[in-house]
């Protein structure tokens, strides 16, 4: 079924396939997190799939077995759809979960748990830009037509999961949290195998160098390209149109292609605005 308005909730807009306000209230208020969850939390197109399959080959010690045979989004299912919530209530052990909730809307079990959350965040003007090429291609949110539409739906926080400044803000709050490691798309290209050690040690993992090298080669951008179970192209004709793709370019900067002198100034002005009273090293691509 084609439909592209939002389902609203709190103010914040979300996709109109797979979620309803009555679950995410449920999940919200209801969901109970385990110490020995891992959770894998972004603003929408930050580089989430990244992330998710270093971490399962981080937890297969490089074995690509499962990230050949599961689909990206049941080995971390998003805990705020209906697909991903059923898949995790019944799941046994350790867990990993993927969400892009904002933290005023993330489950309250978890601020009295000692699950670890590893947040991913990315250049805001990269997500605008990858998020453009991608919402024109879903079936589940509504379409922009220009991508100077999409700069003022972004700006003004008119997309789902909201503004990206406040989630920003929201989840830096928990910063100086022990079970709460940051990191950044950009260091995590520039550097993926320091990324990569930073993740094992945050998690507890101990790799092999065989084994980490198994996981920096199944993970790149032209591995994952060519992995039917992580590129998307299970979604073609369902959820996606059948020319899209999760990877498009993979590239730190992307927006200087896109952006006009005045787009550039006018988000450099805002950001400053909403975020400019957080230390600058905690958004590595300034
Ligand atoms: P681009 O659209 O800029 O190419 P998400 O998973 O949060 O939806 O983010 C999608 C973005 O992450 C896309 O950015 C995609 O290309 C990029 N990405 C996915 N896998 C990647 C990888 N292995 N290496 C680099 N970038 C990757």
């Amino acid at each position: 079924m084609m439909t592209d308005d939002y389902v609203w909730f709190e103010g914040i807009a979300f996709p109109s396939t797979g979620y309803s306000p009555e679950l995410l209230r449920d999940v919200w208020e209801n969901f109970v997190f385990k110490d020995e969850d891992v959770i894998l939390l972004t603003y929408p197109k930050s580089g989430t799939n990244w992330l998710i399959e270093t971490v399962c080959l981080i937890h297969t010690k490089g074995d690509t077995k499962w990230i050949q045979s599961v689909p990206i989004w049941e080995r971390s299912p998003w805990v705020e759809t209906f697909s991903g919530y059923d898949v995790i209530k019944d799941k046994e052990g350790p867990r990993l979960i993927s969400s892009h909730l904002p933290i005023q809307l993330f489950p309250k079990s978890f601020f009295s748990s000692k699950a670890k959350v590893i947040y991913l965040i990315r250049n805001p003007k990269d997500t605008l830009v990858s998020g453009y090429f991608f919402w024109r291609t879903a079936t589940f949110v509504k379409k922009p037509e220009s991508l100077e539409q999409y700069f003022e739906w972004f700006m003004q926080g008119n997309v789902i999961y909201g503004s990206w400044f406040d989630h920003t803000r929201g989840w830096m709050s928990m910063r100086e949290k022990e079970n709460f490691l940051i990191l950044s798309y950009e260091e995590m290209k520039r550097d993926t195998r320091s990324t990569v050690e930073k993740i094992c040690q945050f998690l507890g993992k101990k790799l092999e160098p065989e084994e980490l090298d198994s996981v920096l080669k199944n993970s790149s951008f032209q591995a994952m390209k060519e992995n039917k179970m992580s590129n998307f192209s299970l979604l073609r004709g369902l959820h996606l149109t059948e020319n899209a793709s999760l990877l498009r370019k993979g590239i730190s900067g992307d927006w200087k292609n896109y952006f006009t002198v005045a787009q550039a100034e006018a988000f450099d002005k805002a950001f400053q605005e909403k975020l400019g009273d957080l230390p600058p090293e905690l958004f590595p691509w300034k």
